[in-house]
């Protein structure tokens, strides 16, 4: 009942309080669930810039149309993804694994993966959707609102946080304090949207 509450509260909030400071303790309990979010592979191809500098801050919302969540929001992170995570020492992502499974699904992530640029971004992508819900679901839990964010210049945030080449950001999620109530939700009806066995 606590998700389905978390997931029912969470809104897209436009509105933090500049002031409000997250404790170092809640930041690090904040990354940490997220990151039992699940992934495909366990590659956990994510990697988070934690803006923390004001001067950052304030060139990332230039480049983000301006939006006030960029500088007011407690914490911004910036959601990367490796998408190279999966030749980089693979083995590391299954050592707790009965042997017979790591021997099976090495070489089968190398089949997946290698060769197919396409195929690597975007299993980084519906990686990193994962672990962006959990994060805001968990900032939810805490006690904080959030904001997923992607209308911002994609280079030029790149630029600002040095994204290395073989990295691609996936969106921003900003945390904090919201001080406006959301926009009435707004939400097709799920008749509309499941299909029975077929479209
Ligand atoms: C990938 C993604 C990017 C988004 N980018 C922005 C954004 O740049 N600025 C913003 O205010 N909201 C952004 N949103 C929030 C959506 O507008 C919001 O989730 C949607 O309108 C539904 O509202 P709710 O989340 O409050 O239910 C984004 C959401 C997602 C999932």
């Amino acid at each position: 009942m606590e998700v389905i509450a978390a997931i029912k509260n969470r809104r897209a909030v436009k509105s933090f309080d500049p002031h409000h400071k997250i404790s170092e303790e809640t930041r690090r309990v904040l990354l940490e669930t997220a990151v039992l979010a699940p992934s495909a592979y366990n590659i956990q191809h994510w990697r988070v810039v934690d803006v923390q500098d004001p001067a950052e801050r304030a060139a990332i919302r230039e480049v983000a149309w301006g939006q006030a969540q960029v500088t007011d929001a407690s914490a911004l992170y910036v959601l990367c993804a490796d998408l190279n995570a999966w030749q980089k020492e693979p083995r590391r992502y299954w050592a707790t694994s009965p042997q017979p499974v790591q021997d099976f699904l090495l070489p089968k992530l190398d089949e997946y993966y290698r060769g197919k640029q396409e195929v690597a971004r975007d299993e980084a992508m519906r990686t990193l959707g994962i672990f962006g819900m959990a994060l805001m679901l968990v900032a939810q839990d805490l006690g904080y609102d959030s904001c997923p964010m992607d209308g911002f210049d994609f280079d030029a945030v790149a630029q600002i946080i040095h994204l290395p080449a073989d990295f691609a950001i996936g969106y921003m999620v900003a945390v904090g304090k919201g001080t406006d109530n959301a926009w009435p939700r707004n939400r097709e009806p799920v008749e509309k949207l499941v299909y029975i066995d077929h479209f």
